[in-house]
């Protein structure tokens, strides 16, 4: 797997206060230091609501608990009359590692496109921010057979005018959309499928070897304890991006610590 370090990411989604946030982290940070947690071999992230970021920096900042964060979302806009709108600089001053755009659960409710995504992950980069760029599809292109040309094509777009150094800084999550919190994971075979092909895509199409080689591809949905060593016993799996199972720091532990 080259030398790209898994990066598991726990997405809290609209789950768990400030006040909450600040036992999860608390007793993750805990629960990994009491094992044998290796930042060279995996690195832990949380990405949690906006209301919990400035309480989850007070407690990691200055390196005292091994964990990174991040967002789940941001604005496309610098500044301005956006109301409920947050943006790139106000989450980089915040110290954020991480946000994730283009989250399925952004595009349904949201209606965001590719093209706002792309538009997401340039101000992300432009902060000096990773972004995590989700993409995935939904029951009915997996049913037909179509998942791989699908997402070859949001990948497509979603990287559109990326240079390949940006590009072998990111990660992309690839997310079914059918195994999102229903318990229905893919494959590990499944998920080596199209992250292999997102990789090879990028090589051969887009930004070419070195980018491919450095951008960090992630698997989500449905990701468990019980499920992540075989999930990351793939090639090109990178990492997950972890809904539900994150909210356990205890499980999203023993996640972190699959090697
Ligand atoms: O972003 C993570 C995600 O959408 C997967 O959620 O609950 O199936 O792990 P879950």
């Amino acid at each position: 797997m080259a030398d790209r370090i898994p990066l598991m990411a726990g997405n809290w989604k609209m789950n768990l206060n400030h006040v909450e946030a600040t036992g999860v982290v608390q007793k993750l940070a805990w629960t990994l230091s009491d094992k044998r947690y290796d930042k060279a071999k995996a690195e832990a992230a949380v990405i949690v609501p906006f209301t919990d970021l400035r309480t989850v920096q007070t407690l990691v900042e200055g390196d005292k608990l091994p964990i990174a964060y991040g967002a789940q979302d941001v604005s496309v806009h610098a500044s301005g009359a956006y109301t409920g709108e947050v943006s790139a600089d106000m989450l980089a001053k915040l110290k954020c590692a991480y946000v994730v755009v283009g989250h399925s659960e952004r595009r349904e409710y949201h209606g965001e496109s590719d093209e706002i995504v792309n538009d997401k992950a340039k101000v992300v980069l432009a902060a000096g921010m990773t972004p995590i760029i989700c993409v995935g599809e939904k029951l009915e292109i997996r049913k037909e057979g179509r998942q791989v040309p699908f997402v070859l094509d949001q990948v497509q777009k979603v990287l559109a005018d990326l240079t390949p150094e940006q590009v072998a800084k990111l990660v992309i999550a690839y997310e079914p959309v059918w195994a999102i919190g229903t318990g229905e994971v893919a494959t590990p075979e499944d998920a080596q499928e199209v992250c292999g092909a997102i990789r090879r895509y990028i090589a051969e199409e887009l930004q070419g070897a070195d980018a491919a080689a450095g951008c960090r591809i992630q698997y989500g949905g449905s990701v468990k304890s019980s499920n992540i060593v075989d999930i990351m016993a793939q090639a090109d799996v990178d990492g997950a991006l972890v809904g539900g199972a994150s909210l356990d720091p205890e499980e999203f532990a023993k996640i972190v610590l699959f090697y």
